[in-house]
């Protein structure tokens, strides 16, 4: 059996993990509010009518912060139509995914939600039909304690205390031609400079420095993926323009399955190498500009929509209709392999990535798919989301593999992908890895100074069949099982990896 040699040291550290990369994302599209998170009538629905069964699954994920209200869907979205007394709220068309927005649920709804799940929200201003000011007031309806007229709404509408909403997006993926009011880099670039000036001024930041609430987090929108023909000058370009008012640079990427491709496997088993290159080219432009500007700031990734996304069939939904079934991807057991790799990919990108959203959270290519009036089930990709975001914190520490590479579209892609994470406080280490090689592989880990470790816990996912999934009648055939513990002797310990499989080791000391 082939051997990898795993080194870590607790010394040779990343970055800290801030644990807004575990975050996800609800938009207004398909059943993602409307039969997802909101479904008044449901048998689990509260007096509010969000769903308990998600609820609770959406609790076990441990998710901490959660982006709203999109997506393309942000882009034509008036935040207005969503607030004050529903039978007086307008019934819109959405431009973004061709369905009707009743606007039963808005921003107050949202924040009771997040107030009901103790979820951070993240929330995103419109820059493609929306004006600067919209966003403003957006702000201020959230943010201002009272005595305006917007912020007066608000107190109208049942909500007292302003909501304090720190992280913001400003805009979404404004890069693409598909996006309602698409803008070129200089444009979108000044625009989200006078949104962010006025955003911060709203609340109550005044030359840099923190308001009564504190600082925003504020978000602007980079590549939407990096097979766009302006990246990575679109990013350059709107850092230059918005580098000294902005936090976080906005960057998106799905992987998919493709069997037309020339290696569809391989490839698609590259994914995670992949997006280790792609946050690698937006780390450097960062930097390239922050050189340039002659800034001290350090700005960091949000990256806020990432995922497997394969879509398999054409639309059968019709025009125009409510809460219609769209993207919902069934995950198979290869695509939660992918997956854990992504969240390692993340994990040892923690010194740059400091905010992350799991595109998305229920129905819409998500891990927690319901039915209406019914049951949920946890898709594949729920267990390394759920495992890794409820144990991987602290910080992460640097790998050294000898690992075998495969060969793929994007280049060479590693057999054995890993991550390690080191909890001080706890006193625990995590190991996630993944096996992409076609036969069982035997890894040696070397984990020094961390102290006398002992195995924990230890759960793996394997499956004979690549392309098995979760539903609603079989919910419980890709789970993952847990393993006896190897032992420990001189840092070292030998995991045995079958082909094609996740692991998740918790160690502690
Ligand atoms: O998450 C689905 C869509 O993917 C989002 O609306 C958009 O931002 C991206 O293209």
């Amino acid at each position: 059996m082939k051997r990898t040699k795993i080194f870590a040291d607790a010394n040779l550290v990343v970055g800290s993990i801030d644990r807004h990369i575990f975050g996800s994302f609800i938009e207004h599209l398909g059943r993602a509010v409307y039969e997802g998170i909101y479904e008044p009538g449901h048998p689990t629905a509260d007096e509010n009518g969000f769903r308990g069964d998600v609820l609770a699954l959406i609790k076990e994920l441990n998710v901490p912060i959660v982006r709203y209200p999109g997506g393309n869907f942000l882009s034509g979205y008036d935040w207005r139509d969503g607030i004050g007394p529903r039978e007086k709220r307008p019934v819109r068309l959405d431009l973004a995914w061709f369905s009707t927005e009743t606007n039963e649920f808005g921003t107050d709804e949202f924040m009771k939600w997040c107030k009901t799940t103790e979820i951070e929200p993240m929330m995103a201003v419109n820059m493609g039909t929306g004006t600067i000011l919209d966003a403003a007031h957006l702000v201020e309806y959230c943010n201002h304690p009272g005595g305006t007229t917007i912020s007066d709404m608000r107190r109208a509408n049942g909500a007292e205390q302003p909501y304090g909403v720190r992280y913001w997006c400003i805009g979404n993926e404004m890069d693409g031609p598909w996006q309602t009011g698409h803008l070129t880099a200089d444009e979108y670039g000044r625009k989200a400079l006078e949104a962010a000036k006025l955003m911060r001024w709203t609340n109550g930041e005044m030359d840099g420095k923190a308001g009564p609430n504190g600082k925003l987090r504020l978000i602007v929108s980079g590549s939407s993926n990096h097979d766009m023909p302006t990246f990575p000058e679109w990013d350059r370009k709107v850092l230059e323009h918005t580098y000294e008012q902005i936090d976080l640079l906005s960057m998106h990427r799905y992987y998919m399955y493709s069997a037309s491709r020339k290696r569809p496997l391989e490839d698609f088993l590259g994914s995670a190498d992949d997006m280790h290159e792609f946050i690698g080219t937006l780390r450097a432009t960062i930097e390239y500009v922050r050189a340039k500007e002659r800034s001290s700031k350090r700005v960091g990734i949000s990256f806020d929509e990432w995922n497997i996304w394969t879509v398999t069939a054409p639309r059968n939904e019709p025009l125009w209709k409510r809460a219609p079934h769209l993207l919902e991807d069934v995950y198979t057991f290869q695509d939660c392999l992918v997956f854990a790799g992504m969240m390692n990919t993340l994990l040892n990108n923690c010194d740059v990535v400091k905010a992350a959203c799991l595109a998305q959270l229920v129905n819409v290519i998500a891990p927690i798919m319901t039915e209406k009036g019914g049951r949920v089930f946890r898709q594949t990709s729920f267990y390394p989301f759920r495992a890794i975001a409820n144990n991987a914190g602290g910080e992460t520490v640097r790998t050294i593999s000898d690992s075998d590479l495969f060969e793929t579209m994007y280049g060479g892609a590693r057999c054995i992908n890993e991550a390690v994470t080191h909890n001080k406080e706890k006193r625990e280490v995590c190991v996630s890895v993944c096996n992409y090689a076609q036969e069982d592989r035997e890894v040696v880990l070397e984990l020094r100074s961390f102290g006398a470790l002992r195995a924990a816990e230890y759960l793996e996912m394997a499956s004979n069949d690549l392309f098995a999934v979760n539903s609603f009648d079989a919910p419980e055939t890709v789970v993952p099982h847990e393993r006896e513990l190897p032992s420990v002797k001189d840092d070292r310990l030998t995991l045995r990896l079958p082909a094609m499989s996740w692991s998740f080791l918790k160690l502690n000391y």
